[in-house]
């Protein structure tokens, strides 16, 4: 008998074959789009340390979500950059707050686009953090009623979907029965449940004007060594409600989203993150890393690993090459 009999290169020679057999593929369903909006009108400030993203005001959010959309993209998440942060970030539960503005602009121009919000105190908060401070302390229970007013708010200006991002304990929970009182018991709830205290965030915090002023996000967030905590984050945000559920960063974390997408049936999102991007881009800038090939390969495997969503800010740049 000729020597080997199996051959799997057979299948690899002809680039047609090579696609009937080609086990994941990325759609622009899959994709989420992070953006961030700022007050005012017709701004639009590139962020220096993310590139190719702006602060955008309300107006031109919703002009860039009709071009994503002509482009084919499906969903967007927000970020809201206010104008004045306390210490109790009561700026994110304004009704005239960037996010709430910018949700109502996209709807009038874009009414398919699936809308989602991030929903968080850092981004409001004077200190940083993602919960009330006290004493040098990020207190969880007192957090969780500022974290529900914002989703309420976010779903009252017409939100499809809510994200809360901060890590608090119970706020899953918290958010379901504020949004359920209010009769939002529709608006379904993305958890960023296993969320890393990650070094990745940088680029993201310069963006935001998040970084801590004090300390860091150990005391909420997960410690990059654990896996199994993982699977108990993911299992307290279902038994709360959560209708999706997340982890993040992805790149580096592929063997949690294969976890989590063996833990439950509900949909699996991976945030592919921003120093996940910054890096791609720094190394394709020198010269060592094909750009479209790396980020192609970056999002085919967070998929491969078990994601369902994938949340990337390269996501109007990848739709065409799709
Ligand atoms: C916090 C939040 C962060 C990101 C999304 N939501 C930053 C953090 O936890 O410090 C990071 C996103 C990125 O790095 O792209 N609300």
């Amino acid at each position: 008998m000729p020597w080997p009999i199996h051959r799997p290169r057979r299948l690899r020679d002809h680039p047609g074959l090579r696609e009937l057999i080609r086990e994941t593929k990325v759609s622009p369903a899959d994709l989420i789009y992070p953006i961030f909006v700022v007050s005012g009108q017709k701004i639009k400030k590139p962020i220096p340390s993310l590139p190719d993203q702006y602060h955008l005001s309300p107006d031109l959010a919703a002009a860039l979500a009709q071009d994503f959309a002509k482009k084919g993209g499906k969903a967007l998440i927000l970020f809201g950059i206010p104008d004045h942060k306390d210490d109790k970030g009561a700026s994110g539960a304004e009704a005239q707050g960037p996010v709430p503005l910018a949700i109502k602009a996209i709807k009038d121009k874009v009414p398919d686009l699936v809308v989602i919000t991030d929903v968080c105190l850092c981004e409001y908060t004077s200190h940083g953090h993602c919960g009330l401070v006290e004493k040098g302390q990020v207190l969880n229970d007192p957090t969780l009623p500022l974290l529900a007013e914002q989703a309420l708010a976010h779903a009252q200006a017409g939100a499809d979907m809510v994200a809360p991002s901060d890590m608090m304990d119970g706020r899953v929970g918290a958010i379901r029965q504020t949004l359920d009182a209010a009769g939002y018991e529709n608006i379904p709830i993305m958890a960023y449940s296993a969320k890393y205290a990650s070094g990745f965030y940088g680029p993201f915090r310069d963006a935001a004007g998040s970084a801590p002023a004090f300390g860091d996000r150990k005391g909420y967030q997960m410690d990059p060594a654990n896996r199994l905590e993982a699977r108990l984050e993911v299992e307290l945000d279902l038994a709360e409600g959560a209708d999706i559920v997340m982890v993040k960063p992805a790149g580096y974390y592929l063997d949690i989203v294969r976890e989590i997408r063996d833990l439950t049936n509900r949909p699996v999102a991976a945030y592919q993150v921003s120093g996940e991007m910054a890096m791609i881009k720094a190394a394709s800038q020198i010269g060592v890393l094909d750009y479209k090939t790396v980020v192609l390969e970056s999002l085919v495997s967070i998929k491969r690993a078990g994601a369902d969503l994938i949340l990337t800010y390269f996501a109007p740049e990848v739709l065409p090459w799709l």
